[in-house]
C-alpha cells in the first residue's frame, strides 16, 4: 500500500486553489491535479505492507495527538524543479510551522521500522506536475483554516485506473479547530 500522512483542505481553502489552478491552465500547459485529491503532505511513507498498517495509524496517532492544531494560510503560488518540468505549487505557510510535526512524524517511523522520505520538507498543494513555465504566475489570496486532524492517506488508482487519495485513518490535534 502506497501511503502518506497528510492534512485536508477547508472548502474556502480548497476553492483558492482552484481558482489559483484555473489561472494557471490558461499560461501554463502542464499535468493539472484532480481537486479532489488537494491536500498538504505531512510525512510520505512510501509502500507499506498491509500487515504494517496498524503500526503507521500508531505514528500518526501518537504524533498529532501532542501537537497543537496548525493555522494553515495560502503564501503564495511557486514551482519546483525545472522550468521545462516543473511541479506548479501554492505554498502553505503554518502557524505553529508544521516542521516539528514532520521531524516527529519522520523519527516515529523509523523508530517503527517504517519508511520515511527524509528529502527537504516545504508544505504545499500540488496544483500541476510536468508544467512548462512560460508566463507570469497569478496572485493567490492568503486563505486560512485551522486543520483540526490530520490523516493517512492510501494513494491508489481506482476501478478507472484514476489516482485518488483516500483518508483511511484520522486524528485530532492536540486542540480543537476547523
Ligand atoms: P505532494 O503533492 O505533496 O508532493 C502521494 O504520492 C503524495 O505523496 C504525492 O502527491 C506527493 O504529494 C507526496 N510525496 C511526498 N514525497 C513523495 C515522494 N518521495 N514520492 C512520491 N510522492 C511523494
Amino acid at each position: 500500500m502506497r501511503l502518506f500522512f497528510g492534512l485536508s483542505l477547508s472548502a474556502a481553502v480548497r476553492e483558492e486553489a482552484e481558482r489559483c489552478a484555473r489561472l494557471l491552465q490558461e499560461g501554463v500547459p502542464g499535468r493539472y491535479a484532480d481537486p479532489d485529491n488537494y491536500h498538504i503532505t505531512l510525512a510520505f511513507l512510501g509502500d507499506v505492507p498491509e500487515e504494517r498498517l496498524d503500526k503507521a495509524c500508531a505514528v500518526l496517532e501518537r504524533c498529532v495527538r501532542a501537537h497543537p492544531a496548525p493555522l494553515i494560510t495560502l503564501d503564495g503560488v511557486s514551482h519546483f524543479g525545472r522550468e521545462q518540468n516543473a511541479i506548479l505549487i501554492l505554498r502553505a505557510k503554518s502557524d505553529p510551522p508544521l516542521d516539528a510535526l514532520h521531524e516527529a512524524l519522520v523519527s516515529a517511523l523509523r523508530e517503527a521500522g517504517l519508511p520515511a522520505d527524509d528529502g527537504p520538507f516545504s508544505p504545499h498543494v500540488t496544483l500541476a506536475r510536468h508544467a512548462v513555465m512560460s508566463s507570469a504566475l497569478p496572485a493567490c489570496e492568503p486563505v486560512s483554516q485551522r486543520s483540526s486532524r490530520a490523516h493517512l492517506y492510501l494513494s491508489a488508482r481506482d476501478a478507472d485506473h484514476i489516482l485518488r487519495y483516500t483518508p483511511l485513518f484520522s486524528v485530532p490535534f492536540a486542540e480543537n479547530g476547523f
